[in-house]
């Protein structure tokens, strides 16, 4: 069976909710309490055995390339101060073993075809993507880790769903999905790229996780512009439904829409909350409002 080591980051896009913020900086470098979204992602993938991430990236973007490479300056800096923990964590972002890869998406012509330009590296191979957008906590071994478990099994696509409010259809991919005796794995009928909540065969939307065949890059290579006037992924996930099975899959855990403000104001109190440094004072700090 063909092992998943390989997963795609789609980090070119404008990040245009948080301007600001995001005017000279990635939208994936905003810390939750102190560490980017991207990174949460890539230790995610990590967790799951992927050892060659693929950044699709673009202009604005150099900082994520700073931010997984060797910084000497600062290691040196902190190695004299003797502030070894720091350095450990500097140092130890990219466990060895794992290579980064970064492609340049020239133009923003949307998520499917951010995915595309992974094809040369991804080969046929199954692969992950992941949005770091969607920052998913499941306490434990990491939804990634999820999916691939259930990959393991069918040897097929897995897409993570969740069941969304039906006023909130048009955010996301839509699953209608065929009965099935396991209550968190089903196979996937039709998906369509944000449907209005009237037109929306269900209410399980994806979430950003996906172990796609290779498959979907010659789908990808004949999709049109979609929704938003991109290229969806979506689209070509729905083709290749008519030629192999793709499962989605509901995932342990609880996810937080980083691309949305409310959505990041609520990871970051949560994981203020869990974090071993801060969570007394936050909490008392939290409570005192009360
Ligand atoms: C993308 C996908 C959508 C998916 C969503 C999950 O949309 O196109 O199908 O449901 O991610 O976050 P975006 O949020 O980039 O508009």
């Amino acid at each position: 069976m063909k092992k998943v080591t390989k997963a795609v980051f789609p980090v070119a896009g404008m990040g245009t909710r948080f301007l600001p913020a995001t005017k000279a900086n990635p939208k994936e470098m905003l810390p939750i309490v102190d560490k980017p979204l991207i990174q949460y992602a890539v230790e995610e993938a990590i967790a799951a055995g992927i050892t060659e991430l693929v950044f699709i990236t673009g202009r604005t973007k150099r900082s994520i390339t700073d931010h997984f490479d060797k910084a000497y300056e600062l290691e040196t800096e902190l190695e004299k101060n003797g502030k070894l923990e720091r350095l450990e964590i500097v140092r130890n972002i990219i466990p060895e073993g794992v290579t980064c890869i970064y492609i340049r998406q020239a133009e923003p012509l949307g998520l499917g075809h951010a995915v595309l330009c992974a094809k040369p590296v991804v080969g046929d191979q199954p692969f992950v993507v992941i949005l770091p957008d969607d920052l998913i906590d499941d306490g434990k071994r990491g939804v990634t880790k999820q999916l691939v478990e259930k990959y393991q099994q069918q040897r097929k696509s897995v897409i993570a769903v969740e069941n969304v409010p039906k006023e909130d259809t048009y955010k996301y991919g839509i699953v209608e999905t065929f009965l099935s005796d396991d209550d968190s794995l089903f196979k996937i009928n039709s998906i369509v790229e944000k449907p209005s909540p009237e037109d929306a065969p269900s209410t399980l939307g994806v979430v950003g996780r996906y172990i796609l065949s290779p498959n979907v890059f010659s789908c990808l290579e004949e999709t049109t512009r979609g929704a938003g006037n991109e290229i969806q992924l979506t689209d070509a996930i729905s083709m290749l439904l008519s030629k192999e099975s793709v499962y989605a899959y509901e995932f342990e855990g609880t996810r937080y829409d980083c691309g949305s403000k409310v959505g990041y104001m609520q990871a970051s109190v949560q994981y203020a909350l869990k974090d071993a440094e801060i969570k007394e004072e936050f909490k008392s700090y939290l409570d005192s409002l009360n």
